[in-house]
């Protein structure tokens, strides 16, 4: 697996993240299992990041990640420290917000530590943005955070530009990550300067769904039939000439970016897990990239 370094800091992550927010499925025993199943097959081939939030499962995904954990830390006593966890919070429900308080956040990170079983988070992630959020104060949560041990390091999700740099202005410590929607179906931060700004920043662009529209419809999915089979039909074309499985490729689509973006893999399935390293390794050509885009929009760039 290849790893990316995030710059300033001592973090080594696989290029791939495994994303967790699926692993507990309707928590019974059968689907709990099979998800410790998935987490142990995202391991041995080599992913050493994990993907959390408070809110996945309605914290049953970080329970059940805390109890393998417990597990493995028996069979490889200093697994914890081989491994970067992420955990988000900012999403709160009844009603259904995004909210920076310090207290509702000191306190879901002190719970999903408890849940995650471990003394410490590699990097903790805003959710979603507040609307209503005050830099200075999340400048202050976050140093609360690390200078209490329970938090290394910072990165947001879904933010806009406008919204990283606010942010920003008011940390010492540089932000590491934008986990965002990326994928072939919403392409907005090719052209709203997310990506430009994480190149610019050093900031990596997590993508999370990173094969909406294609393996599945992606959120507030507008592909019609005639896209999808545009699509589907130069993928075809390209997965014979590359010699891959077509989700692959869009994979690879993603992963040519300069802005190096790091894709979330959700699958629960092992062989998907195992066979999503397989993008790495194809030498994606520029016009290829183009093709693929140009099926997406339906008509050739001007
Ligand atoms: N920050 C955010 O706002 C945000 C939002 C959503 C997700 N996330 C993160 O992103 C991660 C990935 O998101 P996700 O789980 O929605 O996307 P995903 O990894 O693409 O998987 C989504 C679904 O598609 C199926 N699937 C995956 N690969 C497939 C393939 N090659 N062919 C056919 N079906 C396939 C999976 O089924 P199987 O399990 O049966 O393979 C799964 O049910 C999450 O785990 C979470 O960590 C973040």
């Amino acid at each position: 697996m290849q790893n990316i370094h995030y710059k300033n800091t001592t973090l080594f992550s696989s290029r791939l993240i495994y994303g967790c927010m699926r692993i507990a499925g309707d928590n019974s025993a059968q689907d709990k299992a099979k998800g410790k199943l998935a987490i142990r097959a995202a391991l041995d081939a080599g992913y050493t990041h994990f993907d959390h939030a408070d809110i996945y499962g309605d914290s049953h995904c970080e329970s059940l990640f805390g109890e393998l954990l417990t597990e493995l830390k028996k069979e490889t006593p200093a697994i914890r420290e081989q491994l970067i966890i992420t955990s988000k919070a900012g999403i709160r429900r009844d009603p259904q917000r995004y909210d920076f308080a310090k207290n509702y956040i000191i306190n879901s990170v002190e719970s999903s530590l408890q849940r995650l079983n471990t003394d410490y988070l590699d990097m903790f992630l805003l959710h979603r943005p507040d609307y209503l959020f005050n830099a200075e104060d999340v400048a202050e949560t976050f140093m609360q955070l690390q200078s209490s041990g329970k938090v290394k390091h910072f990165g947001v999700s879904n933010f806009s530009p406008s919204q990283v740099s606010l942010l920003q202005s008011a940390l010492d410590e540089p932000l590491l990550v934008n986990q965002i929607e990326v994928n072939i179906h919403n392409i907005t931060s090719l052209t709203d300067g997310t990506l430009d700004q994480c190149q610019q920043l050093g900031i990596t662009p997590i993508a999370w769904c990173p094969l909406g529209g294609v393996a599945y419809p992606a959120w507030g999915n507008t592909f019609s039939t005639a896209d999808e089979q545009r699509i589907e039909i130069e993928l075809a074309q390209q997965a014979k000439k590359y010699n891959c499985l077509p989700w692959q490729l869009i994979l690879a689509w993603l992963l040519k970016h300069p802005a190096n973006i790091s894709p979330i893999i959700g699958s629960t399935t092992p062989e998907r897990i195992i066979a999503a390293k397989q993008a790495l390794t194809i030498a994606y050509s520029h016009a290829d990239w183009y093709r693929l885009l140009e099926a997406r929009n339906g008509y050739a760039q001007p």
